[in-house]
């Protein structure tokens, strides 16, 4: 009997490669811009996970110090839909995955009232994956800073409708700055993508009636008009 037995137990011997992990991409720290002026050109990364393990090892601004984790997506790699929102929370950070609190969950809701799941039909993801200490909005150095990952991961993702929650969200990612209330509801061009400010769920939160014309309904209509135009992109 040969001396060299099959270890039944070491999987790695005999799994076939479909079967195995892939190593997480290796990242020299010192080939990592930390300026947040230096440009990270578009096709840098060629899948989410890459980008991820670029994120998280990311220093190119001062949110880098303060966060427990690197808060990059959640919901479907390649979706027809994304949502972006303004920046990662408490419970976002210490979760690392986007919208998990509850203006997560409210957002959960509000696309379950249209049928679309946040998990399976949409990606999650905001215009700063660090947290801003104490829940402020993100500073234009920030969002500069963190904007190379986001057109990388709109670019993968590759959505036909981009859900923009909020003032920061619009502002971050099509530099435009009217106040979310006049623009809300509107599609918008951008980059041959269709974009649609909506309320951020936070705003929803604190402002509890129902009644016609009050940011919840408003929010009802926007959403029905997101997944008529959904329904009419797919030829449903
Ligand atoms: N608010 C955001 O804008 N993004 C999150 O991920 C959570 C809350």
């Amino acid at each position: 009997m040969s001396e060299e037995q099959i270890n039944l137990f070491d999987l790695s011997a005999v799994a076939p490669a479909a079967l195995t992990e892939p190593p997480p991409p290796q990242f020299d720290p010192a080939t990592i811009p930390t300026d947040g002026r230096v440009p990270i050109p578009q096709g840098t990364y060629d899948s989410l996970a890459s980008l991820a393990a670029h994120c998280g090892q990311c220093q190119r601004c001062g949110l880098a110090a303060g966060r427990t984790q690197v808060v990059v997506s959640r919901g479907a790699p390649k979706a027809a839909i994304a949502i972006i929102g303004e920046g990662p929370g408490q419970s976002e950070d210490e979760q690392g995955i986007p919208f998990v609190g509850k203006s997560g969950q409210l957002l959960e809701k509000i696309l379950a009232s249209v049928r679309l799941d946040m998990d399976r039909d949409v990606h999650v993801c905001n215009v700063v994956r660090c947290r801003p200490p104490g829940n402020r909005a993100p500073t234009p150095e920030e969002i500069a800073a963190c904007r190379p990952y986001l057109m990388e991961q709109i670019r993968l993702v590759d959505p036909k409708i981009i859900l923009l929650t909020g003032a920061t969200a619009v502002k971050g990612v099509t530099g435009r700055k009217e106040g979310i209330t006049k623009i809300r509801g509107q599609w918008m061009e951008w980059e041959g993508r269709l974009c649609m400010p909506i309320f951020h769920p936070a705003y929803l939160l604190r402002n509890a009636s129902r009644e016609k014309g009050s940011p919840k309904w408003l929010m009802w209509q926007d959403i029905q008009a997101v997944r008529a135009k959904f329904d009419e992109l797919q030829g449903a």
